[in-house]
C-alpha cells in the first residue's frame, strides 16, 4: 500500500488515476478501474452538453471530478457549492497555478508525452512535474507517460502524489474498444504517435496511421482546419473503436505504447503496478542504501 496526500484526499485504495478518455471512458472501464482500488473517470464528452451534464453529476451524488481546459471556473465553482472534490486537467504550471486559485482539490498535469493534448509548451513529464510540485500547493497528479510501477516511482520521486493514466488503461480487458485496436497498441513502439493541430495550436497527440500522416503532410502545405475536417471528423475516430481498423480515422493513443506488452484486466495491471513500485522502493533503492551502508561501515 502506498499511501500519499491524493488517496487521503479522493479515499481511494491506489494512487492511480484513470482519466477522461473520449468514447473510451465508458462505465464499463471506469468501474473496473475503481473495483480495482484506483480513480476512474467516466468522461463527459461522449455526452454533452456541459451545463445539463454537471448538474446530472450534481444531483446523481457524484463525489469526484475531474475538469481539462482552460476554462473550468464555472464548473469549479458550482462542483465546490455542492462539496465535490475536483481534480482539474493541464498541461502547464500557469494553468495549474489558475486552477489552485479557482479553488481544485489536485491538479492533474499532462506532460508533452501525453495522448490528446499536450499543450504549446512541449515540456515532458521529468522538467513539468518537479517544476509544477515546487509551486503548487494542492496534491499533483502526475500524467502523460505512465504505465508501469517504475514510473509510478519516478512520479513520486518528482514530487506527485499519484499518477494518470490514459493509453495504458485504454488497453485492458476492460476498455470498450475493439480487441485490434489494443493489439496494434501492444503492437506499436514509442514512435507510432503524431502530433496533428500543431499549426493551428491546438496540438493533439495521436496514433500513427494512414490519417495522421495525411492531415500532418497538409498542414505543412498550409492546409486550414475546414481542409482537414473531414479527415479528422471525431465520427471516424469513434469508427475505429467500433471496427478495428486502425487507418480508418484519427484516435487518441501517447508514446507510453512503447512500455505497453499486454492486455491486462485492470485489477491485474494495477496490482501488477503497485507490486513493481513497492519492489523497487523496499528492495532495489533499499538494497542500493543498504549497499553503500555496509561499504561506509568497512
Ligand atoms: C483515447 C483517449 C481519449 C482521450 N480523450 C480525452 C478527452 O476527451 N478529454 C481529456 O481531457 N483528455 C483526454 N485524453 C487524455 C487522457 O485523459 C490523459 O490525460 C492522457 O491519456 C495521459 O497520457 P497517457 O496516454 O500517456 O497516459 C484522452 C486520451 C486517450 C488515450
Amino acid at each position: 500500500m502506498i499511501k500519499t496526500r491524493f488517496t487521503e484526499l479522493v479515499g481511494v485504495e491506489h494512487p492511480i488515476v484513470q482519466g477522461g478518455m473520449q468514447w473510451v471512458g465508458r462505465a464499463e472501464l471506469v468501474a473496473a478501474v475503481a473495483n480495482a482500488g484506483a480513480l476512474g473517470f467516466i468522461t463527459a464528452l461522449t455526452q454533452p452538453p456541459y451545463a445539463e451534464y454537471r448538474q446530472a453529476i450534481i444531483e446523481s451524488g457524484i463525489k469526484i471530478v475531474e475538469t481539462a481546459g482552460n476554462k473550468p471556473q464555472e464548473h469549479v465553482t458550482e462542483f465546490k457549492k455542492h462539496g465535490i472534490v475536483v481534480v482539474h486537467k493541464c498541461t502547464s504550471v500557469r494553468h495549474a497555478l489558475s486552477a489552485e486559485r479557482m479553488g481544485v482539490d489536485a491538479i492533474s498535469i499532462d506532460g508533452f508525452e501525453c495522448a490528446g493534448h499536450p499543450g504549446e509548451d512541449d515540456t515532458p513529464g521529468l522538467i513539468l512535474i518537479p517544476v509544477a510540485a515546487d509551486k503548487v500547493k494542492i496534491p499533483i497528479i502526475a500524467s502523460g507517460g505512465f504505465g508501469d510501477g517504475r514510473g509510478l516511482v519516478a512520479a513520486l520521486a518528482l514530487g506527485a502524489e499519484g499518477i494518470n493514466m490514459g493509453t495504458r488503461f485504454m488497453c485492458t480487458k476492460e476498455s470498450p474498444i475493439h480487441q485490434l485496436i489494443k493489439e496494434k497498441i501492444v503492437a506499436n513502439d514509442e514512435r507510432e504517435t503524431e502530433l496533428i493541430f500543431r499549426t493551428m495550436r491546438n496540438t493533439s497527440r495521436v496514433a500513427k496511421n494512414a490519417v495522421s500522416t495525411q492531415v500532418v503532410a497538409m498542414e505543412r502545405e498550409g492546409a486550414t482546419f475546414e481542409q482537414v475536417r473531414d479527415l479528422v471528423a471525431g465520427a471516424r475516430g469513434k469508427m475505429v473503436y467500433a471496427t478495428g481498423d486502425a487507418d480508418e480515422g484519427i484516435w487518441s493513443a501517447g508514446q507510453v505504447q512503447g512500455l505497453i506488452h499486454d492486455i491486462p484486466t485492470c485489477a491485474e495491471l494495477v496490482s501488477r503496478i503497485m507490486r513493481d513500485a513497492e519492489a523497487i522502493i523496499q528492495s532495489r533503492f533499499e538494497g542500493m542504501m543498504s549497499g553503500a551502508r555496509r561499504q561506509a561501515a568497512e
